[in-house]
């Protein structure tokens, strides 16, 4: 890395419901890195957005809040997690009005120069895996450990949907595959920092792979640069 020279990180981007969470927490449990979920902090704002009452179509009013709010993070078994206004909002960030609004929220630029920095900084916690949209192209463009994990929409819909029964007990595939594609849409055509493969990442598609062939490819290339 181009400012902490002993420190790895390995950025793994994609579309929503592509594998990434599963993948990128395995691979840190194995390499024993620490796991950064990028989206959960762009959850987190969307949620205290929310909670506040802030209008979302309204991104000064957004960007009032952030300034004003405590951000705080932790590591807890190697996983990095963080409280807003000294609150952990939880499973609240998988909720579906978050769902539904994060996307708007991630499109802000002030939101994403202020989270790419507090990302940036989790190099604090050592050897990081980092997974998002943005890892490879603008948080850590330069990790030589850049991957851009993907699947067939009709799959993602498919995996998210069985998450969502087992959360909520429902999770219509074509309502989750509408979800997704509005949200992917969103994500890849966004002025500022759109999803996008980064330069130099490798491209994994996981539609006909598993989760534990995803883990072993990565975790194999990076023992064999790193020499571990
Ligand atoms: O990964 P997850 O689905 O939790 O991300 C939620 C949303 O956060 C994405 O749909 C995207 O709008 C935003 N996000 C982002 N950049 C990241 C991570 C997430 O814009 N690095």
């Amino acid at each position: 890395m181009s400012n902490n020279h002993s420190v790895s990180v390995v950025a793994i981007d994609g579309p929503s419901a592509s594998g990434k969470s599963t993948v990128s927490k395995r691979v840190a449990q194995e390499l024993k890195f620490t796991y950064v979920d990028s989206g959960s902090l762009y959850r987190g704002m969307t949620w205290k957005a929310l909670r506040e009452s802030v209008n979302i179509g309204q991104p000064e009013q957004v960007l009032d809040l952030m300034n004003r709010m405590k951000l705080e993070f932790y590591a807890e078994n190697r996983v990095v997690l963080f409280t807003i206004d000294g609150e952990d909002p939880g499973l609240q960030l998988r909720s579906e009005p978050v769902r539904e609004n994060v996307a708007d929220i991630a499109a802000i630029p002030g939101v994403r120069a202020f989270l790419v920095a507090r990302l940036q900084e989790m190099v604090r916690f050592g050897d990081i895996v980092m997974e998002g949209r943005d890892i490879g192209t603008v948080v850590f463009p330069e990790s030589p450990f850049k991957y851009y994990l993907d699947a067939d929409p009709e799959e993602r819909a498919r995996r998210r949907s069985l998450e969502l029964k087992n959360m909520e007990g429902v999770g219509d595939v074509s309502k989750v595959l509408d979800s997704l594609t509005r949200r992917d849409k969103k994500d890849s055509t966004r002025k500022t920092a759109p999803l996008q493969i980064a330069l130099g990442a490798k491209v994994i598609n996981s539609t006909s792979m598993t989760i534990e062939e995803v883990v072993a490819q990565i975790v194999a290339e990076v023992r064999a640069a790193l020499g571990t």
